[in-house]
């Protein structure tokens, strides 16, 4: 029986890559299910082939909607991908819509589940992804955690202390591993990018849907815009209200498509700073010593401010701090990196799931 690795969403693509590679060294079986949460080809397709991911068995085609509509579908999807599969073992990854699902669902045909990323908390109960991390971490039969402090979100929880394992970070393995593909010179050139400039990423639903807050967010990003030119590769999720609001009416903001990981990251680590609502590129700027201001008020990932370059901003701080940042004033970061983040996260999990297999096996 197979090991089901179940994909949704773009950040999912970067946690499962290195997951996927240890596994494969270790002989197991594995399938990959794609949800099809996302679709597009700059939202999809490109991580596959960029992060040399296996062909998915299959693409559940799932699609956007609400979060009840698309929530349903997947839950349907996935019952009867489950159930003609019999997976061993279903691993889900970070907190979108298609982890809470897969693990709901593998838990109901009483499938164990392991959660990649598991433990994070904003506290925040407003933003869709802490109700997902939460539920999946109840219907976790592995819980493989990322940062110290989780373990401890997950004891509260009532969570066995057995279920959690620290293993590091697997977003931080594809991004040692393809470290050297980052060439901040090519992409530049290819953007029309100064040597100096803001690389900015807004998607969250509290920052873009509605179209007055985003007006608000996008007149603090001309701010930032007098001071450097602003690259942003714009997300479906808030294109049109952001450009509605204006966002390219200033001369400096460089509005562009959604990127590949390897252009995106490469634009990354040649940034002055980065501006995001993300949650992995709060990490990712932490180990490529890029200063990150977060236009959020929590984080799920306190690590990169405690050990990283992140900071969390209100609207009306973006344009001050930013000013910080590229003057290169910015209080002394701390040269140290989370625990565990070494680019060897994937052989730690691919470790824990193999023994677990073992014993679970063993048990039946
Ligand atoms: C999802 C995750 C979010 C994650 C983000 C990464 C949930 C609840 N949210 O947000 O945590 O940070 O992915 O990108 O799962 N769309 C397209 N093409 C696509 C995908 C989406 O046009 O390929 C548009 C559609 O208009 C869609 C909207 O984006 O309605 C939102 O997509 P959805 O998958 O619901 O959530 P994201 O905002 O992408």
């Amino acid at each position: 029986a197979p090991i089901v690795h179940v994909l949704g969403a773009r950040p999912n693509f970067v946690k499962a890559a290195p997951v996927i590679d240890a596994l494969a060294a270790r002989g197991a079986e594995q399938a990959v299910v794609h949800t099809g949460q996302h679709y597009d080809e700059r939202m999809s397709e490109i991580f596959f082939t960029e992060l040399g991911l296996p062909e998915p068995d299959v693409n559940l085609g799932v699609g956007s909607g609400s979060h009840a509509a698309q929530t349903a579908a997947l839950l349907t999807g996935l019952e009867q991908e489950f159930t003609s599969r019999s997976p061993a073992l279903v691993i889900v990854y970070g907190d979108v819509n298609s982890t809470i699902a897969a693990a709901l669902v593998a838990a109901k045909l009483q499938i164990p589940v392991a959660h990649v990323e598991a433990g994070l908390r904003s506290f925040d109960m407003t933003m869709p992804e802490e109700v997902n991390r939460r539920l999946t971490d109840q219907l976790s039969d592995l819980c493989l955690v990322t940062s110290p402090e989780a373990v401890g979100h997950l004891a509260n929880e009532g969570v066995p202390v057995e279920r959690a394992h620290l293993v590091g970070n697997p977003m931080i393995d594809t991004l040692l591993r393809n470290l050297d593909a980052f060439d901040t010179g090519r992409v530049r050139a290819g953007l029309g990018l100064p040597a100096r400039y803001v690389l900015a990423t807004l998607h969250r639903p509290a920052n873009v849907d509605a179209p007055d807050i985003a007006a608000e967010l996008v007149g603090h990003l001309h701010g930032v815009a007098d001071l450097a030119d602003v690259a942003i590769p714009v997300h479906p999720r808030g294109r049109a209200t952001l450009l509605a609001a204006g966002l390219d009416a200033h001369p400096r903001v460089h509005v562009l498509e959604p990127l590949g990981y390897i252009d995106f990251l490469a634009a990354v680590r040649g940034a002055a700073a980065v501006v995001t609502d993300s949650g992995g590129l709060q990490e990712e700027t932490t180990i490529l010593g890029v200063p990150c201001l977060t236009v959020r008020p929590n984080t799920e990932r306190p690590i990169t401010i405690t050990h990283g370059t992140n900071r969390l901003v209100t609207f009306e701080e973006l344009v001050p701090e930013a000013r910080k940042a590229l003057e290169g004033d910015d209080p002394a970061r701390a040269e140290r990196r989370p625990p565990l983040w070494d680019g060897q996260a994937g052989p730690r999990i691919a470790d824990v799931v193999m023994e677990f297999l073992g014993e679970y096996g063993a048990a039946r």
